[in-house]
């Protein structure tokens, strides 16, 4: 069989490996740290000591939706719901920019008390408040049509994790009325629309195997996303899983370096996930290659009801407390907080 440190060098080098060898590279911890320096050069090469912040808004918990893991699934009777209004959006927005951000990224439930035209008109009232800045969307699946909405009023970018690129396992974390088929078809249909596009999963989500690891990252070489979230996954007492473990971080670090590694130009955040399960969860997540985190800018008041996991960091502290704590927390890791948008780098393409 081939030796483990000949697949990190494979990696590395931006040669192919089989599924076998990726299941192999995924499963064995012996080599963490030759992959976390590995993954950090190839950051470095790409993006420098630069970490990305993006201000999230968290504008609505309410979702139709009933993911088994989700902790605002429609079926969790016991959250509370709110959905914050255009006025306190933008001023979330005002607040973040007078902080130095310049992406925002409105994530939510599917809420389809937002619908196109009032998320087009948001939109459009924050890019033309603040031109400079990128708006990230992350509010699920729409349609064809939507998206391109969305797009012509002035978004450059949406956040939708595919989950799990397998379809067995798919169906065990969602009930029947969701379809893997259509998350993908909306991913492409982001990617086509011009759209930077990221996908992601979680890790140690119910039933998931190291086959699923290898279709998550067969699924993402195929449609080429510019950003990848991927974090533990985090029971939740008021779902169907509330009693299987948390994700490991461990795995999750490995993960993070083998993408790195894969995708060597693609924006990955070290996720609120990560620094719930571990203290300096988000500083490892960076030494492991990850270039991006995502304060959160919502109004303090709501931050609790957006309860996708239990004992989620940073739901007390202001935007500013976050702010400063991640400039210390990245600076101890050896990296520097950028304020620039941080827009994907197409390296490949600047060479051609
Ligand atoms: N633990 C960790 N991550 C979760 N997400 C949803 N529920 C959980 C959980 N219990 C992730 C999903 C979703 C993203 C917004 O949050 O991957 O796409
Ligand atoms: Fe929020 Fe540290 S990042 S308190």
């Amino acid at each position: 069989m081939t030796d483990i440190t000949d697949i990190i060098d494979k990696l590395f080098y931006g040669n192919s490996v089989t599924d076998d060898e990726l299941a192999v590279i995924i499963s064995c911890d012996k080599y963490d740290s030759v992959l976390f320096e590995k993954a950090d050069a190839v950051r470095q090469r790409v993006y420098g000591k630069e970490v990305y912040i993006r201000g999230l808004i968290e504008i609505s918990s309410y979702c139709k939706n009933n993911c088994y893991y989700c902790g605002i699934r429609a079926g969790n009777k016991d959250a509370e719901r709110y959905r914050l209004t255009p006025d306190e959006i933008l001023s979330c927005c005002r607040k973040g920019h007078e902080l130095g951000f310049r992406t925002f990224v409105l994530q939510g439930g599917e809420d389809d008390a937002f619908n196109d035209e009032i998320i087009c008109s948001i939109v459009r009232r924050i890019k033309s408040e603040f031109s400079e800045c990128a708006v990230t969307l992350s509010l699920g699946e729409k349609s064809y049509e939507s998206f391109a909405a969305y797009r012509k009023a002035g978004a450059d970018r949406y956040l939708l994790r595919h989950e799990t690129a397998c379809e067995e396992h798919y169906r065990k974390l969602h009930p029947a009325d969701m379809d893997l088929k259509n998350r993908k078809k909306c991913l492409f249909d982001l990617k086509s629309l011009g759209f930077q596009t990221g996908a992601g999963f979680m890790v140690g989500s119910p039933f998931q195997t190291v086959e699923d690891f290898v279709s998550d990252i067969r699924f993402l070489e195929e449609l080429k996303p510019e950003m990848i979230g991927i974090g533990p996954f985090i029971h939740h007492c008021g779902t169907p899983f509330a009693d299987w473990p948390d994700g490991s971080v461990a795995l999750t670090l490995r993960l993070l370096a083998i993408l790195r590694l894969m995708f060597p130009e693609v924006l990955l955040p070290a996720t609120t996930a990560l620094g719930t399960l571990l203290p300096d969860g988000r500083e490892r997540g960076f030494k492991a290659g990850a270039n991006v985190v995502m304060p959160n800018l919502s109004p303090v008041s709501v931050r609790k009801k957006y309860s996708l996991y239990e004992n989620k960091i940073c739901t007390g502290e202001e935007a500013a407390e976050c702010l400063n704590c991640l400039k210390n927390r990245i600076r101890s890791a050896g990296f520097e907080m950028s304020f620039s948008r941080g827009d994907y780098k197409n390296i490949q393409q600047r060479c051609t």
